[in-house]
């Protein structure tokens, strides 16, 4: 068990009591730099897209985003302009005639931010004097074999190159002192080396660098350290050099140490970056997302209805010939993210399932349970077995549809006639060959796939060995089958064709049981959409549903707890979460789902982007105190999100807060109005907790 020595004394629902000022933005220029800037690698994506919308909303033609250029992204995804503010258009100026390429345009998404991308490629002939005056700098060296760090290097480069272009421009303007500041907001390491050269070459900007995670934190949970319960024993320089990221660890540390505002997404790897990078973050600025609300409230249930039939058809062909369980008895499992095999939970999760496995069996449950790993691996394309049951099971419905037009013409030639046409001769001999011809091609002398594509390191995958260890192969007698899909999912994939969100929709579960997770978007995104979602409280998500929800379980965020207890105990409360979830009737889990959707509201960018607006403030503060004033008190004045209240009773019988099996067998298939029961769960249940009333409030 891990030891309560990780004390974290909560701060992420304290909001600064002077967060109502208002920036003047027309006289600043806001900059965001991430590597993932129009370039989709995991969850800082999700960060910087999501929260353009109310950045731009705030900001308007003084926001900017800064990035990577690579040419397929930027055809895709961003609409190439002219840079409307000739500060941008000089500092860009400048870069291009040295030989350097940079990009400018509208970032094709909610929001529609201008992005400056920066051409890698076309500025890597300086590396080598750009990490002499990095050495220079701050005596830090890199290697010539790490790219990714390289890349960073000539990324940050460029970038401070130009800020010094732009601040120049805004200094030839500038009249009376009132040319405008301007803020850099850096992201992760591969933003730092942007922000240590801005500041050590002095240009006069108010700076912030977000860690979404710490390098030496991801690196040893990945080993199977014992992390938290050693936070203040590692010595960390000898641990960083061990894993040969001695340097990114340097990067990672002078950025955080050379910032006016340091931020982390969640208290818990706030803890950790004052013990791994020796800062104490200033705000804790949790993730958000930009919560869609339908005006009927049922609309987000029509969805998961829609999205998993379509699941259910590549069900259905990926099973074909062992189709032996019932497709409406059939709940949808799924992991997805970065293939990090143990700080995800994989390595928790398969374990589990195994043991659900057992129990479904034992208990003679007639649930059958589907679970999707969605997580990219090496592979080679899709295999022939997985792309074969797809086209079987396209050639049944082709049969069954030209048996039944044949069928549907005779019968209504009969019916012209008056006639009842004659049952057992209507389909002919040719008819019943091209059946049985279409039955037979469904036969198949192996067990479904678990994997849907070839996989370039089969016999060490970390998922696939460890399928092999429980024997989970996907075989008639298993009520726990597994598909593996080691690619993020898209809707042009000719496999499963269908977009992370429809799919996410379409599932009953969403499992992240992560071992190290600084924020964790995968279970809110599920939240959002009204999808139960298991998470623990070692992910930045688990920790802040916990302080601002009383009984989340109630609400369908599961919460393993991975601190207090031991990996088998996590192990067993997973399982027992995921077999009450099995035993919930239909009716449990549409009002699970709806109680769900009902959270949305606290992981609104509407509200979280308000930590983001302090920070800005509080960097503008440190870097132009005469300018920009704030009461250095002010956050301490702060208020919290009220304490929500507990449970109430539920409003019927088939409600629990741990759901309980249902002795009315027959209740799924009772015609019900879910409209009138979700009022009626309304009506009965107070909300979890009051965002709009906080917002509405005077703080103080
Ligand atoms: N994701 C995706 N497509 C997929 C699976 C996942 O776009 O097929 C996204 C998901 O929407 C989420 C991100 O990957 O926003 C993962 O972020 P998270 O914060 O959970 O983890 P990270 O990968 O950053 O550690
Ligand atoms: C939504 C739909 C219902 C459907 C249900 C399936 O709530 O509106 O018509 O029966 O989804 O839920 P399940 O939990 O079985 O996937
Ligand atoms: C990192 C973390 C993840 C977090 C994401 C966005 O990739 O691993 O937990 O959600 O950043 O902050």
């Amino acid at each position: 068990p891990l030891s309560r020595s990780l004390s974290m004394t909560s701060l992420s629902g304290v909001l600064p009591a002077w967060e109502e000022d208002e920036l003047p933005v027309e006289d600043l220029l806001l900059f965001e730099v991430a590597w993932e800037v129009t370039n989709k690698v995991g969850g800082i994506y999700t960060v910087i897209q999501t929260k353009a919308r109310i950045t731009t909303d705030e900001w308007g033609e003084n926001y900017y985003m800064m990035g990577p250029y690579f040419e397929h992204n930027f055809k895709t995804q961003v609409e190439g302009c002219e840079p409307p503010n000739p500060a941008i258009r000089k500092a860009m100026d400048s870069l291009i005639h040295n030989g350097c390429q940079v990009h400018f345009g509208r970032w094709l998404i909610e929001g529609s931010p201008y992005v400056i991308l920066f051409d890698i490629g076309s500025a890597a002939w300086n590396l080598d004097r750009w990490k002499g005056d990095l050495w220079d700098t701050c005596n830090i060296g890199l290697p010539y074999h790490d790219r990714e760090a390289n890349d960073s290097l000539i990324l940050g480069s460029l970038i401070a190159w130009f800020f010094k272009e732009v601040s120049c421009f805004l200094c030839t303007i500038d009249h009376l002192g009132d040319k405008p500041n301007i803020i850099g907001h850096f992201h992760e390491w591969q933003a730092g080396p942007g922000l240590i050269l801005a500041r050590s070459r002095k240009i006069p900007m108010a700076t912030v660098f977000t860690t979404h995670a710490t390098l030496l934190g991801r690196y040893l949970c990945a080993g199977n350290v014992d992390f938290y319960n050693n936070l203040d024993k590692f010595d960390i320089d000898k641990e960083a050099g061990e894993r040969q990221i001695y340097h990114r660890y340097c990067l990672e540390r002078a950025a955080v140490h050379c910032s006016h505002v340091f931020t982390t997404v969640s208290q818990i790897t706030a803890v950790e970056a004052n013990h791994m990078l020796h800062r104490k973050p200033d705000v804790v600025t949790p993730n958000g997302l930009n919560v869609k609300k339908f005006s009927a409230m049922h609309e987000f249930q029509n969805l998961h209805s829609t999205n998993k039939v379509r699941i259910q058809e590549f069900v259905r062909g990926h099973f074909y010939g062992h189709l032996d369980f019932n497709l409406d008895k059939t709940l949808f499992f799924f992991i997805a993210g970065r293939y990090e095999f143990s700080n995800k939970g994989a390595d928790i999760f398969l374990e589990s399932l195994s043991r659900l496995n057992y129990l479904l069996r034992v208990h003679r449950n007639d649930m059958t349970v589907v679970v999707f790993f969605i997580m990219p691996a090496k592979t080679n394309n899709f295999n022939v077995e997985s792309l074969k049951g797809q086209a079987v099971r396209k050639q049944l419905w082709d049969t069954a549809h030209t048996v039944k037009e044949k069928f549907g013409k005779k019968l209504y030639g009969a019916l012209l006639k008056g006639q009842i046409p004659d049952m057992n001769s209507i389909l002919d001999r040719d008819d019943f060959t091209i059946m049985k011809r279409a039955i037979y091609a469904t036969q198949r002398h192996s067990l479904p796939p678990v994997t849907t594509h070839n996989m370039l390191e089969d016999s060490t995958d970390p998922i696939l060995s460890n399928v092999r260890r429980i024997g989970l192969f996907n075989s008639r007698n298993d009520r726990v089958k597994i598909i593996f899909h080691p690619e993020f999912l898209s809707s042009t994939s000719p496999l499963l064709p269908m977009d992370y969100e429809d799919f996410v929709r379409g599932c009953n579960l969403g499992v992240f049981p992560s071992y190290y997770e600084p924020w964790g978007y995968t279970p809110g995104e599920c939240t959002v959409m009204g999808i139960p979602s298991v998470t623990t409280n070692l992910s930045g998500f688990g920790c802040f549903m916990e302080e601002h929800i009383s009984d989340p379980a109630a609400y369908g965020i599961y919460i393993v707890d991975r601190r207090f207890r031991a990996p088998e105990e996590s192990c067993n409360q997973l399982t027992q979460f995921m077999f009450s979830f099995c035993q919930q009737s239909r009716r449990q889990r549409i009002i699970q789902r709806n109680r769900t959707e009902r959270l949305s509201d606290l992981l609104d960018w509407r509200y979280l982007g308000r930590f983001y607006i302090h920070a800005r403030h509080l960097a503008l503060s440190r870097a132009f105190p005469d300018k920009f004033k704030m009461d250095p008190m002010a956050p301490l004045r702060g208020f919290r999100y009220p304490r929500p209240y507990s449970v109430p009773p539920s409003p019927s019988a088939s409600l629990h807060s741990t759901p309980h099996h249902s002795d009315v067998e027959d209740e799924d298939d009772e015609p019900y109005d879910e409209d009138e029961e979700a009022e009626r769960d309304r009506l009965n249940i107070k909300p979890p907790f009051t965002i709009r009333s906080i917002l509405s409030s005077t703080p103080g």
